[in-house]
């Protein structure tokens, strides 16, 4: 679906657009410039001379051409002029094409904008203040009546392009691979420009009661009769023997170099179907529909994928990308609660590495995130999006990611998997936090801050007293961040701020005030 930017004049629709089209790869359209270049004038030349109505009509004729064109080629992000949705029958147009973003910034920071080129602009012709406020006002019902606005004032036009990109749920990632993670209505596979040849659906036995019909109705509406495999469900399957079984299946279903394999379930499914898809002949397309809250925001992004063995948690693995990240947040609804407060611990941890503001929407509870998802879901996305670009391969920053993992993966396997890997997360959070305050890396109380937040979505917080320390030592020890001697820890100082730290005595991590 196409990108329409929108707005008054001196919001930067160009240069916010064709930032926007680069991080999203998408073509990029200036609906003026095209207008220009078509009719070899300048938009004032046309107004001058053929008056408004007349542009306008020019405007209409030239939207009708670019999405018609996008239609059946590709998206783009499309800049329209401060007043070319004015017509009814334009703003159907690009409504039914794509979504509308309406950029709105305060009179001094358009003014700024805008003083240089009054000549370029005909209807600011003459007082640029008095001309400006009049056309504002004149406007205001209409720009106000778009619901996806972006308040612009203090940010650069690469922040603008990566705000409009969480709002929409749109991301491009390339330092591991080219792909794409959108977050919407699973069923828009069918019109996502993607080639797949013979797919075959990977899924665990609880989520094919729910949803693994529909995926296969919308394949068959792509004219693809999909193979499927069902895994039994949970972490105790995520090993050698059912990698293997999954091998067999996927050469049973005559897999080979050019198929794609459908990761559809969570974290262990798209552990497990990418690693497969990442070793069967040296590596096959795979594309992750991801089905819960956790591997929405976690596990499907950043491209690693593996399995357990029964010394520590994902001790094989390989870094494999899919080819696109399909998150549709209405497919969580039939997740299990306790299932989805272990995704909400991973949602907690992304606002306290890089974003203090979703921490504060976190602390307002489950029943304001639950009517809020969308838009929780998209934000903590973000927040992994933006680490794993930086540093794909884990050679410094992607550790922060680790945060609560060194703690919360010993206390995951030590407790046999009956905690969910969140709830061991959410303890890891809590005890490492408490770490940190106790060797001043962190502001005091920090631990309790994170604990509160934690606990009120019923997750533990402290390390169950039927677990055996020694034998969570000793995990901790063998956990794939080890280094010789030191293991290194990602410790929260503050929240919206993690920083690495070597720890070589583990036994004062664990110790109880
Ligand atoms: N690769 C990574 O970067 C990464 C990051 C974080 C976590 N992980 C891994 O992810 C795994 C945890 O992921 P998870 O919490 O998604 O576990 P999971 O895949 O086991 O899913 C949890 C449970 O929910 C069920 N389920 C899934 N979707 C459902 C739905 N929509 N409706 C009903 N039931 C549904 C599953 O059958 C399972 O019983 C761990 O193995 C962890 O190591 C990987």
């Amino acid at each position: 679906m196409n990108i329409f930017l929108y707005g008054p004049p001196g919001t930067g629709k160009s240069t916010i657009g064709n930032v926007l089209a680069r991080n999203l790869q998408l073509p990029f359209v200036d609906l003026d410039a095209l207008i220009e270049t078509k009719t070899n004038m300048t938009i004032s030349q046309i107004m001058e001379q053929q008056g408004e109505a007349a542009f306008r009509d020019l405007e209409m004729s030239m939207l009708e051409e670019t999405v018609g064109q996008a239609s059946s080629v590709t998206s783009k992000v499309i800049a329209l002029g401060g007043g070319a949705l004015l017509r009814e029958e334009n703003r159907s147009l690009a409504e039914s094409h794509g979504t509308v973003v309406l950029l709105m910034a305060e009179l001094p920071a358009l003014m700024e904008r805008l003083k240089d080129d009054a000549g370029k602009r005909p209807l600011l012709a003459g007082d640029l203040r008095e001309r400006l406020v009049s056309l504002l006002e004149q406007r205001r019902q209409h720009y106000a009546s778009f619901t996806l606005q972006i308040q612009l004032d203090g940010m650069t036009a690469d922040q603008c392009a990566a705000q409009i990109q969480t709002r929409l749920g749109r991301f491009h990632l390339s330092a591991m691979g080219e792909y794409d993670v959108i977050v919407g209505d699973v069923n828009q596979l069918a019109s996502l420009p993607y080639q797949l040849q013979n797919p075959v659906i990977v899924t665990d036995e609880n989520v094919a009661q729910f949803h693994l019909v529909k995926v296969g109705l919308i394949l068959q509406s792509m004219g693809h009769e999909a193979g499927f495999v069902v895994l039994p469900a949970g972490e105790k399957h995520k090993n050698l023997n059912m990698i293997s079984h999954l091998w067999n299946k996927l050469l049973q279903n005559g897999v080979d170099r050019r198929s794609t394999v459908i990761a559809l379930g969570g974290g262990v499914i798209s552990d497990m179907a990418g690693f497969a898809a990442s070793t069967y002949m040296r590596g096959v397309q795979w594309i992750c529909i991801p089905t819960t809250l956790l591997s929405m925001v976690d596990a499907s992004l950043g491209g690693k994928t593996g399995f357990d063995l029964p010394q520590g948690k994902n001790l094989i693995g390989s870094f494999y990308p899919p080819r696109l990240v399909l998150a549709d947040p209405q497919v969580i609804e039939t997740l299990p609660q306790r299932e989805l407060m272990s995704g909400m611990a991973e949602v907690v941890k992304h606002g306290i590495i890089s974003d203090p503001e979703l921490f504060d929407l976190c602390a307002c509870g489950w029943d304001w995130v639950k009517s809020n998802l969308d838009q929780v879901v998209k934000r903590a996305m973000a927040v992994k999006i933006n680490v794993i670009e930086e540093d794909p391969y884990e050679k410094g920053f992607r550790a922060a990611l680790n945060l609560g993992h060194t703690v919360g993966h010993a206390v995951e396997l030590v407790s046999q998997f009956e905690l969910l890997h969140g709830e061991a997360i959410a303890i890891g959070m809590v005890v490492e936090a408490k770490y940190a305050e106790r060797i001043g890396i962190a502001e005091p109380g920090l631990g309790r801050t994170i604990a509160g937040v934690l606990s009120g979505y019923g997750l533990p917080v402290t390390i169950p007293s039927d677990l055996p320390r020694e034998e969570i030592l000793r995990a901790m020890r063998v956990d794939k961040k080890k280094d010789a001697k030191k293991v290194r820890f990602a410790l929260p100082a503050a929240i919206g701020k993690v920083q690495l730290v070597e720890v070589t005595e583990l036994e004062l991590v664990l110790e109880i005030e």
